[in-house]
């Protein structure tokens, strides 16, 4: 069975994100996999305090000095087979609590560790507003884990104009996902 890290973030549980969210772990789940869900705004997750001259721990034992629940996520993430990165889009970016364990994450797995190097991953991003910096939002995400050498295999932007097409789509979404990753390893 595989296991599936889904990162979310949104202060509200019963929202777009949370209703997108919980369609991608249905999903997932009747395919049969393993999911271990995070939510971000629920955590304490300090941001990054740039140590040094800007590298701390991070850049060559791949640890971070703040104590707060970065850890135990970061831990999560690197036993998962694959990650659903789930964001609000904030002034066309993530949310600052998903930005905060990001930020972080990749500084200790761009150089250091490599654990979430090459795990595949999906990328959704849901804009309740306008629906403008949807795109960014993901785009900067997709950054990031090109940075970790993490394979993105979908971006997905939920917005209120598509959300009665999208969130079924997310359904399928969650299942080919957890079938591909049983498939890999079936394949060798
Ligand atoms: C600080 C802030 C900035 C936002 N910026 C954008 C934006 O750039 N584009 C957009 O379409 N919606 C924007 N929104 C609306 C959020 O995307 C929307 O509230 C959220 O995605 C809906 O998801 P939720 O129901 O999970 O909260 C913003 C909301 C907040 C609180």
């Amino acid at each position: 069975m595989k296991k599936i890290a889904v990162i979310w973030s949104s202060p509200n549980a019963d929202g777009l994100t949370a209703s997108a969210k919980e369609r991608f772990v249905c999903g997932a789940s009747e395919a049969g996999a393993r999911i271990e869900e995070v939510h971000l705004n629920s955590k304490k997750i300090e941001h990054c305090l740039a140590c040094g001259n800007g590298w701390g721990t991070c850049r060559n034992e791949g640890t971070c000095v703040i104590r707060d629940d970065f850890s135990e996520i970061y831990g999560t993430l690197k036993e998962a087979d694959g990650i659903v990165w789930v964001t609000a889009v904030y002034w066309s970016d993530t949310t600052e609590c998903f930005k905060a364990l990001f930020d972080r994450i990749r500084r200790c797995d761009a150089f250091c560790n490599r654990a979430l190097a090459q795990k595949r991953s999906v990328i959704v991003a849901c804009a309740g507003g306008s629906g403008n910096g949807t795109l960014e939002c993901m785009m900067q995400i997709e950054r990031g884990l090109k940075h970790m050498g993490v394979n993105v295999c979908d971006r997905i932007p939920v917005e209120r104009y598509n959300r009665q097409y999208m969130l079924p789509a997310l359904q399928e979404a969650g299942k080919t996902f957890a079938e591909t990753l049983e498939n890999e390893t079936a394949g060798g």
